[in-house]
């Protein structure tokens, strides 16, 4: 993430070097992402891309599988000069972490690559694997030197889900940070490339009238909300394992919330926007199991319709135990411990097979302090919300109250609204680019770092460990198509409040 307005510079040479090359993530994102970067003239002059597959397969048919998923995924029409230019880099490597001498193989292969395309030792190992294969392959590759940077680069990206609770993720960043040091991970995160998600630091901090009321002087209460229309479809296995919780809140949300609530960086760098991420998510409220359970709502789509789409009961989704207690539906209330949030509640709310998608941070300011409209009550005047939204449409919207026009002081809630679509002409793209193009460059400013990441677990375990103890006691059922479970009304209308409606 740059800041200036002169053309972006091209990356160092390198391999671009993807684990697990015949799965999803890479074809449907990581590829058409790379081809985005293609198209702008944002890869390197000298560049390849080295897929890793466990079972072999020929160069040919991985540049043939690659593309096929290319056209598929694309966001953009697709220029073949473009396309046959970009995969005709493409190597494929056999190699698999439970056999050592296919990583010493690989390593010399590597060195042949590299020299025929003049990229100069620079590697970025993206690890588009499940996290089973994250230390294993990590191992491998540090056994055998490739992340021993010598003159030349060496960086690693790993995608979510970063652990399933705070002992595994300190226990990978452990085992991670005895091979790299922190500087070459790139742990992602794939909100982080969402333009309106960047655009909170800019929101909050390029502009000078934000910032003396961004406190619990003048903000009532925060609310996140990331409400998908999807069901679990074919993530039964993944999903049923993981749950609404780990699998949104302590990555997504919790970017979302670091963000907003963060303290203003003293510079616009990794180090300083990272350790104030880190700093908020550290002072979020450590919950007692009472507390807990207290302070959040668990709950589970039945079978039903999201608009037209027949959902099933999740409990019969392919490969979900028929009697699992996994949540679909999550929300969550929490309290940040320090100056400018005392007293500010944050409540976070996430599931799958809701009436809607959306994804947005609605800011709720306190009210007018005083009935000056003789007819209007300030209770019954709008609320002034400033919601940043990224789903279903990116934007910021002001919420405020005004005067219908006529003789009588009528007033009336409207709505002054920025929509990126309006302002900015963007070609759509995959949400990645931005992050692959920053691991080449070596600005890490948009990534997890180990610290954050602990923190985030750290808030959430609470929650993951009143629930096991509870285990199906307390887990609502909702429809799909609706808000989700009743009871997550309760949460705040026991604090005299209520989440925005859903449309
Ligand atoms: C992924 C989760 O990380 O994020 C999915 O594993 C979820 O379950 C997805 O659907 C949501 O991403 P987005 O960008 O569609 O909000």
């Amino acid at each position: 993430m740059t800041v200036n307005h002169a053309k972006q510079k091209k990356p160092d040479p390198c391999a671009f070097v993807i684990f697990g090359v015949t799965g999803d993530l890479a074809h449907r994102l990581v590829v058409p992402a790379l081809y985005n970067l293609a198209a702008n003239d944002l890869l390197p002059d000298h560049f390849c891309i080295v897929g890793i597959a466990r079972k072999a397969m020929s160069s040919e048919e991985l540049n043939a599988s690659l593309m096929k998923g290319l056209h598929q995924f694309a966001t953009r029409k697709v220029d073949d000069a473009i396309a046959r230019r970009l995969l005709a880099c493409v190597t494929c490597i056999e190699a698999d972490p439970a056999d050592p001498a296919s990583f010493d193989a690989m390593r010399e292969r590597l060195d042949e690559i590299e020299a025929i395309r003049k990229t100069g030792g620079n590697r970025l190992f993206y690890l588009a694997t499940p996290p089973s294969g994250f230390l294993p392959i990590s191992r491998e590759l540090g056994r055998t030197g490739m992340l021993t940077e010598n003159g030349s680069w060496r960086r690693l990206v790993v995608e979510k889900p970063f652990g399933t609770d705070l002992a595994s993720a300190q226990a990978l960043n452990r085992e991670l940070l005895d091979l790299v040091g922190e500087h070459q991970i790139y742990r992602i995160d794939h909100y982080l490339g969402k333009e309106t998600v960047q655009n909170i630091l800019v929101l909050r901090f390029a502009n000078g009238m934000f910032e003396p009321i961004w406190n619990r002087n003048h903000i009532d209460h925060i609310q996140i909300t990331v409400d998908e229309r999807l069901g679990v479809g074919h993530r039964g296995s993944f999903y049923d394992a993981t749950g609404a919780l780990r699998d949104m809140v302590p990555n997504h949300l919790f970017q979302l919330l670091s963000l907003v609530a963060m303290e203003p960086p003293t510079k616009f760098d990794a180090h300083s926007v990272r350790s104030e991420k880190a700093n908020v998510l550290a002072a979020i409220q450590t919950q007692t199991a009472a507390e807990a359970l207290q302070n959040s709502v668990r709950g589970q789509y039945r079978a039903g319709k999201v608009g037209d789409t027949e959902i099933d009961d999740y409990r019969k989704t392919r490969d979900v135990r028929p009697g699992s207690t996994t949540e679909t539906y999550t929300a969550l209330k929490l309290t940040i411990d320090n100056w400018r949030w005392a007293g500010v509640p944050f409540y976070l709310r996430t599931g799958k097979a809701l009436g809607i998608k959306r994804t947005e941070i609605a800011i709720k300011f306190k009210q007018a302090p005083f009935a000056m409209f003789r007819d209007t009550p300030v209770d019954r005047l709008s609320q002034n919300f400033l919601i940043i939204s990224t789903e279903p449409t990116e934007g910021i919207t002001l919420q405020f109250n005004t005067k219908v026009p006529g003789p009588a002081i009528d007033i009336d809630g409207v709505e002054m609204k920025f929509l990126y679509k309006d302002y900015f002409k963007v070609e759509p793209s995959t949400g990645y680019e931005t992050l692959i193009y920053d691991c080449m460059i070596g600005d890490n400013i948009l990534f997890q770092r180990a610290d954050s990441v602990e923190a985030g677990w750290r808030a959430v375990q609470p929650f993951l460990d009143a629930w096991r103890n509870a285990g199906g006691k307390g887990l609502k059922v909702y429809e799909p198509g609706s808000e989700g479970p009743e009871e997550a009304n309760d949460l705040m209308e026991r604090d005299g409040r209520s989440w925005r409606k859903l449309g």
